[in-house]
């Protein structure tokens, strides 16, 4: 066994320093040797079949929900189609509405999650074509679905997701570009910057696993802690989310996620003194606003932990501790902000002595409902 873990001491960590080599081989292939166009032999479209896309439903659990929330604002932002990104557990269940040319985006590291399966199942007979975004070739989302992109991030043992969530993440990036590109969006002349900045994700995730020793530090100091709040607006938020589960799923913390324009209708009043507050900050165009919600825990006498780009000159006069990621577009930024969160949650669960890779009451894959 410790040989499977190559060393590390966990599948876990293992799995969290895997993430270049993930992300890099889900790229592999999928990007023309010019860097200019997207290349999926898997899906193959004609200009009319990307064109003929009216909306699109992303349908996911857990993690891979998370990942879905970050798929929706790059599809929305390149292409200007509109995406809904539902709980599998709740569109199957809602007499969802499936209009002709909506595209169905199932999205499942295992590819066997019983409620995204009969999500799927329920869309097909709807008329709605299928995208399922796996981890498993050959899993039944694959072969039931009309298309398949499959993340490279190879087996993911630990039950808390963590390359399986970031290559999601980078696939459903590579099909913004190829939707754009095939339907030639308004998005389409940004392509190669894109894929110029998403070959560079690999390296810079080799710099952000290098926060692990703070985090660590912050973890041991917080470990007793019940409650921790993750902060953010835009795709920070939808990261905060993903923050917020990793640290309940193994660590057993309460732990929540919020909009950061939205404390103020309610969770404000659970920020007290010392309280963890964990903020993302990679969003140029909300960053006063986000820095103003800082202000706000800050004179509740939060301890807050900011996440923000490297040479960030600024965040620290807001903060108690300042955590950064070298420099993406920002809207790739969940692919690196996401890492530091996985470490913390990680360390975290060690410093309490829990059973990382295997945390109490869960399940890899949740195969019955
Ligand atoms: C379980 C796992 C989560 C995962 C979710 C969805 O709850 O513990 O880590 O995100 O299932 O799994 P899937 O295989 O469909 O992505």
């Amino acid at each position: 066994l410790a040989a499977e873990k190559g060393g590390y001491e966990h599948f876990m960590l293992k799995e969290i320093h895997e993430q270049p080599r993930a992300i890099r081989d889900t790229l592999s292939g999928r990007i023309s040797e010019d860097g200019q166009r997207v290349v999926l032999k898997e899906l193959n479209w004609t200009t009319e079949q990307a064109a003929s896309i009216e909306r699109i439903h992303i349908v996911a659990c857990g993690t891979s929900w998370h990942a879905g929330l970050v798929g929706k604002a790059a599809i929305e932002k390149l292409t200007r189609i509109p995406v809904d990104v539902e709980i599998a557990s709740e569109y199957r269940y809602r007499d969802p509405i499936v209009p002709d040319n909506t595209l169905i985006i199932v999205i499942s590291q295992s590819g066997e999650t019983a409620d995204t399966l009969a999500a799927l199942r329920e869309s097909k007979q709807r008329g709605a074509r299928v995208l399922a975004i796996t981890n498993v070739l050959g899993s039944s989302a694959n072969r039931e679905a009309d298309y398949t992109m499959i993340t490279m991030a190879g087996p993911e043992i630990a039950v808390a997701s963590t390359k399986a969530y970031t290559t999601q993440v980078v696939v459903l990036y590579l099909f913004a570009c190829y939707l754009a590109q095939q339907r030639g969006s308004i998005g389409a002349s940004q392509v190669p910057e894109i894929l110029q900045a998403l070959k560079g994700l690999p390296e810079l995730a080799e710099r952000v696993l290098e926060t692990a020793p703070s985090l660590r530090q912050f973890a041991e100091k917080y470990k007793d802690k019940e409650d921790a709040f993750f902060i953010g607006r835009g795709v920070d938020y939808a990261v905060a989310l993903e923050g917020s589960l990793k640290l309940k799923e193994i660590s057993y913390i309460h732990a929540e996620a919020y909009a950061a324009g939205e404390l103020k209708h309610g969770t404000l009043a659970l920020i007290t003194e010392g309280i963890p507050v964990i903020a993302l900050v990679t969003q140029d165009d909300l960053y006063e606003k986000t820095v103003s919600n800082i202000v706000e825990v800050k004179a509740r006498d939060a301890y807050v932990l900011t996440l923000a780009w490297q040479g960030d000159g600024e965040i620290g006069k807001y903060a108690d501790e300042v955590i950064t990621v070298p420099r993406t577009m920002p809207f790739l930024a969940p692919v690196l902000s996401v890492i530091p969160l996985q470490l913390l949650a990680y360390y975290a669960s060690v410093a309490r002595g829990n059973d990382v890779d295997k945390p109490r009451n869960l399940a890899k894959s949740v195969t019955v409902e």
